[in-house]
């Protein structure tokens, strides 16, 4: 990642004809930078990628590359590439055919349109499967040629439209670690959409979080997970409890932040009601007079809690938020 700006979203709204869109997108991308857009279903993830990939006019704003306007210009001249949620193979055409279709439409010569298949398929560990049908292949192999077939374009940005969302939790996992591979090693520029925050806090240079058709809040990972500047963000990324202070105030505080120990005191005082182990951690759910409250404690401490024991909670750092 470098300095200079890729991309830039200008002040850009798009509304479909009853009223539902994106209003008012600023972002710049850097050069080698890896974004993600993160939120809800309906928030506008898509619609910002579709304006970006020029499948969809935009209402007002502007969307440059390398500080020129690219708006004007259809998909296949935008120097974008798009893979989409289900894989979007050609399914009577070779994964070959599939690889080598963009390139011919760019008029690349057939040896150098070999060698870049070549590349391709061993960028994303799929040597050997060039005669094959997308049928013939699972979920997962596929959206490997879906990206193969993206990279070797060369596209000056990368739009992953919640590219691993149809797949199993374990190929899920490699397929992010692969992907953060390659576009680091390859310095590719990456718009990347997900509604998983845990995928988004994995993958990411930096975290776009919206809600209903804006930008909640950009920072990094670790930004956004330090402070959250919302009572929609705390909510959204990793686990919060809220517990109402009776002031038309929330107080949000997260489960590795309270501490617990046997018996009366505290901030507050609590009755455990279930224990969980989680590995290396476990997680305990206690009744308080402001209602369930989660916390996380080390897997050392496992014996000295059980189900219906009082317990005091202290906390090492809260956030305080306007009801929504
Ligand atoms: N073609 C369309 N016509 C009308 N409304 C649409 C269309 N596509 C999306 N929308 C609406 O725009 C909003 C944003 O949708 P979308 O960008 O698909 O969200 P996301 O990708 O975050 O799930 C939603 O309210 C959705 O219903
Ligand atoms: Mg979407």
């Amino acid at each position: 990642m470098d300095d200079t700006i890729k991309l830039s979203v200008i002040n850009m709204t798009k509304l479909y004809s009853n009223g539902d869109g994106v209003k008012n997108v600023d972002l710049d991308v850097h050069t080698g930078e890896l974004v993600t857009l993160l939120g809800p279903s309906g928030c506008g993830k898509t619609t910002i990628l579709r304006t970006i990939g020029g499948f969809i006019d935009l209402t007002d704003g502007d969307i440059t590359i390398d500080g020129k306007s690219i708006i004007t210009l259809p998909p296949e001249k935008r120097p974008t590439s798009m893979v989409f949620q289900s894989y979007n193979l050609w399914p009577h055409m070779t994964v070959h055919d599939n690889l080598e279709f963009g390139l011919k439409l760019r008029k690349i010569p057939k040896d150098i349109r070999e060698q870049k298949i070549a590349e391709g398929l061993s960028l994303v560990k799929m040597n050997g499967f060039e005669k094959k049908y997308p049928g013939q292949m699972s979920g997962g192999q596929q959206q490997r040629i879906a990206i193969a077939r993206s990279l070797i374009l060369e596209p000056e940005v990368l739009l992953l439209d919640e590219p691993f969302s149809a797949l199993d939790a374990k190929i899920r996992m490699e397929m992010r670690e692969e992907l953060r591979k390659i576009q680091t090693d390859l310095n590719i520029t990456v718009i990347f959409v997900t509604h998983d925050q845990e995928e988004a806090m994995m993958l990411s240079d930096r975290i776009v979080v919206m809600s209903k058709g804006h930008i909640e809040q950009q920072g990094t990972p670790r930004q956004i997970y330090d402070n959250p500047v919302s009572r929609f963000v705390a909510g959204f990324i990793g686990e919060m409890n809220f517990l109402d202070d009776g002031t038309g105030k929330q107080i949000a505080v997260r489960p590795e932040h309270i501490s617990v120990t046997k018996g009366e005191g505290g901030i507050l005082s609590g009755t455990v009601r279930t224990v969980m182990m989680l590995g290396h951690y476990l997680e305990m759910t206690l009744d308080t007079d402001k209602g369930l409250v989660k916390v996380y404690i080390n897997s050392d401490q496992a014996d000295e809690f059980e189900k219906g024991d009082k317990v005091a909670l202290n906390f090492d750092h809260t956030y305080s938020y306007n009801k929504e």
